[in-house]
């Protein structure tokens, strides 16, 4: 029987934290032998926000270097660029003309993103980030994408998207679902348990990087912001003791029932010490592996480009076909 597809990506933007490895790469690695998986480096989607170009083409490497370092297998996943595959901006194209200004003026991320500047001064790119998006799913009909939470309204559109282009122009496309996991699928900022944990923040203190020292590591949880009251208790009014439950579990595989039993009569200091160490070690090894993967950046250079060569083969039967269904083929 021919395995379903799966697609996800991630912006090569900023420091890849704790929130990503545990709402989106964790996930990936578990399931990557039961599909057929495109992970893809959305360096397009980066540019939505301004980049200095520098920085970026060592960003994407490094995300290359820890898709290898989590453990993604080139074996079961394809692996590449999202700008060394032309098909994904022409399918955003076609399906501009099928999307509407005002499903895109209510995606709540445009609406976050372009508020410190004003929407007036924010790129169209990042206006039409969400049609792009869907263009890197559809293009290869896949059925799951696997992300965290913060992705869910995009996931809908990319559906509404699908749905209207087969409902005008014959079926074409898999309607895909979105794959959330059940806890990590929502990390929140270490100085600000309030607001999702952000890979773009200028704040160190803010998240845990991938690529942190396991000394970094410590510190940063041992300095994370706690809330009034000393239980440990996953209580909803107290968001920064729930944050630190949510990693602990996530990363671990405890639940979280299970975690305030173990910690019943102990304090906040207690809960964070063995947390960090729980971080360091689900991250130390893949920050050790990272780091000696970018000492070869020609390999990984091979590794996505050939990866390239093998999302072409299915993206570009399905885009003709889009057009051809469109009347531009
Ligand atoms: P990006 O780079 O912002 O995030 C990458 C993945 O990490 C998840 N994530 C989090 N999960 C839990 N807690 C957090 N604090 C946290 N922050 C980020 C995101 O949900 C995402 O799964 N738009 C996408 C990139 C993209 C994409 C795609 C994804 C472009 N095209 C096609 C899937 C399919 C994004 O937000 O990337």
């Amino acid at each position: 029987m021919q395995k379903q597809r799966v697609f996800s990506g991630i912006q090569p933007s900023g420091n890849l934290t704790v929130g990503n490895y545990l709402g989106a790469l964790k996930n990936w690695v578990a399931i990557q032998k039961e599909y057929e998986n495109y992970f893809c480096i959305v360096d397009l989607h980066a540019i939505t926000v301004p980049q200095d170009p520098k920085v970026l083409r060592q960003k994407i490497r490094e995300v290359a270097a820890i898709y290898l370092a989590v453990g993604l297998d080139p074996e079961h996943c394809v692996i590449f660029r999202q700008s060394k595959v032309a098909e994904h901006t022409e399918l955003a194209w076609l399906l501009n003309c099928v999307a509407r200004f005002g499903e895109l003026s209510r995606m709540t991320q445009f609406k976050d993103k372009s508020q410190k500047g004003g929407a007036d001064s924010a790129s169209a790119g990042l206006f039409d980030y969400p049609v792009l998006m869907a263009a890197d799913v559809l293009l290869y009909n896949a059925h799951l994408v696997p992300v965290g939470d913060d992705q869910r309204q995009h996931l809908e559109l990319m559906r509404t998207l699908a749905r209207r282009f087969n409902h005008t122009f014959g079926d074409t496309f898999v309607v895909p679902e979105a794959m959330i996991p059940p806890t990590g699928a929502r990390i929140m900022g270490l100085d600000d348990p309030t607001v999702k944990m952000s890979k773009s923040s200028p704040v160190p203190a803010h998240y845990v990087a991938i690529l942190d020292e396991p000394d970094a590591v410590r510190k940063k949880i041992r300095r994370a912001k706690t809330d009034s009251g000393s239980e440990i208790k996953a209580d909803p009014e107290r968001p920064a003791i729930r944050n630190l439950l949510d990693m602990y579990s996530a990363m671990n595989g405890k639940s979280i029932p299970e975690i305030e039993a173990e910690y019943e009569g102990k304090g906040y200091g207690d809960l964070k010490k063995d947390l960090g160490e729980v971080i360091v070690e689900g991250l130390a090894p893949i920050r050790e592996h990272a780091l000696e993967l970018l000492d070869d950046p020609a390999e990984l250079d091979r590794i996505l480009d050939s990866g390239a060569e093998r999302a072409r083969k299915v993206a570009s039967p399905v885009l003709r076909d889009a057009k051809t269904r469109m009347g531009v083929e």
